[in-house]
């Protein structure tokens, strides 16, 4: 199986030894807590599952500003996007020291994890604007990503982390939350060696379908993971939930069986285009997928980023060899009426816009809360369904 980043095997930072994990959830009891923002507490349930090795914990500055920077550690680890926990910590948080780590996202704020804080340092707006540009390649406070970034704090708490509880995912999601062990042993166990990923935060339109569908062929592959983000997105995306639903239905009636497993991650969308498509690529290497689907304005929002820059940011600016995963990139695809099937934009000839069914997102959220459905053109009709029973909710 391919190997993990940056390390021989894989060093998910959940403690999974059940006596040692009651004992360190005794201990954070007794330690100072601070209470995490969701970015940071999605930045422990990644470290936790095993998706960021081989980080250790949450990055001291230096490393966050050469990552923003240069895309990789001080020491020289290959990454493009700092995780840090960044925050307004009180007074009663100390360096060195141990502290636990509190739950924004569930209800009584348990504890995630154990922290060993090696540094707090002061972080300024000129290091958090100059690292929003490098990561977002904007510092525009109508970005999410951005606005959500600025608005973390000041201070910079770097330090190891073991982790206690992988927040609500296992809950709430429990046949579609993996960690990146779990889906390792999955696709040893399904024997499959050339595993595609598929990063999706949409319920899947058949453009998606297709996709999938497509390099599943001409790759060759034994299988496709859709890998479905389970965490935090802007307002007016669909709900994870409703995506699963959607997934779950599409996969079981347009895919053969055990050609596909549908399974999410807990993290909160960066929108940070192409920087984020190649933590995608990190982490999808790290469950062991030897390929990643990299289409259309891949983790992209508005306007800021052109169609395929997430596909240049591979080409150009990942050094060979810093990556073991292979990037698929697609083109633009969409159903042709004259082939009367979904193709990639590029490989048919003699069409124009018009013969291609095209629609944004934003039209199609537009069509379901007037009770209009997607054509079958765009959306399965039993996918178009769940859509329309919850936007009429
Ligand atoms: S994303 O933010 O998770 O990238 P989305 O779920 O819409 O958004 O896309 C998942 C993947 O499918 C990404 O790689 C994206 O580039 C690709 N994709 C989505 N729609 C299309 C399309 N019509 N043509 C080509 N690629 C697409």
């Amino acid at each position: 199986m391919i190997k993990p980043h940056g390390s021989k095997v894989l060093n998910p930072l959940y403690v999974r030894d059940t006596l040692r994990r009651e004992q360190l959830l005794v201990e954070a009891q007794q330690l100072p807590s601070l209470l995490l923002n969701s970015a940071a507490a999605a930045n422990a349930v990644m470290l936790g599952s095993g998706y960021f090795n081989p980080l250790a914990g949450y990055m001291n500055l230096a490393d966050a500003l050469n990552c923003a920077e240069y895309m990789h550690t001080v020491d020289g680890l290959f990454w493009p996007v700092p995780i840090v926990n960044i925050c307004n910590a009180s007074a009663a948080i100390k360096a060195p020291s141990r502290i636990a780590l509190r739950d924004p996202n569930v209800d009584g704020n348990p504890v995630m994890a154990i922290m060993d804080v090696a540094i707090i340092e002061p972080v300024t707006d000129a290091q958090l604007e100059f690292m929003a540009t490098k990561i977002f390649a904007t510092s525009d406070l109508n970005h999410p990503g951005v606005a959500t970034f600025l608005g973390l704090g000041t201070q910079l708490v770097s330090g190891r982390v073991d982790v206690l509880c992988l927040s609500y995912f296992q809950a709430d999601f429990a046949d579609t939350f993996q960690t990146a062990y779990e889906i390792r042993s999955e696709i040893a166990e399904r024997g499959w060696e050339k595993v595609i990923a598929f990063q999706t935060r949409n319920p899947m339109h058949r453009a998606h379908e297709e996709l999938c569908r497509i390099a599943m062929q001409r790759l060759n592959a034994d299988g496709v993971i859709v890998h479905m983000l389970l965490g935090r997105l802007k307002h007016g995306d669909i709900p994870a939930t409703v995506r699963d639903d959607c997934i779950r239905k599409m996969v079981e009636i347009y895919f053969p069986k055990n050609s596909v497993m549908v399974s999410g991650y807990g993290f909160d969308m960066l929108y940070a285009g192409p920087r984020e498509a190649i933590l995608h690529a990190i982490f999808r290497q790290n469950m062991g997928a030897t390929h990643l689907i990299v289409g259309r304005d891949h983790a992209g929002v508005g306007e800021y980023y052109s169609a395929f820059a997430a596909q240049e940011i591979f080409a150009q600016h990942v050094p060979a060899g810093a990556l073991e995963i292979q990037i698929f990139c697609a083109d633009h695809t969409a159903y042709s009426k004259k082939l009367e099937r979904v193709v990639m934009m590029n490989e048919v000839d003699d069409h124009g816009k018009d013969d291609f069914v095209l629609l944004s997102g934003t039209a199609v959220r537009e069509m379901l809360a007037n009770g209009q459905l997607p054509p079958p053109e765009f959306s399965r009709p039993e996918v178009a369904d769940i859509l329309m029973r919850y936007y009429q909710r």
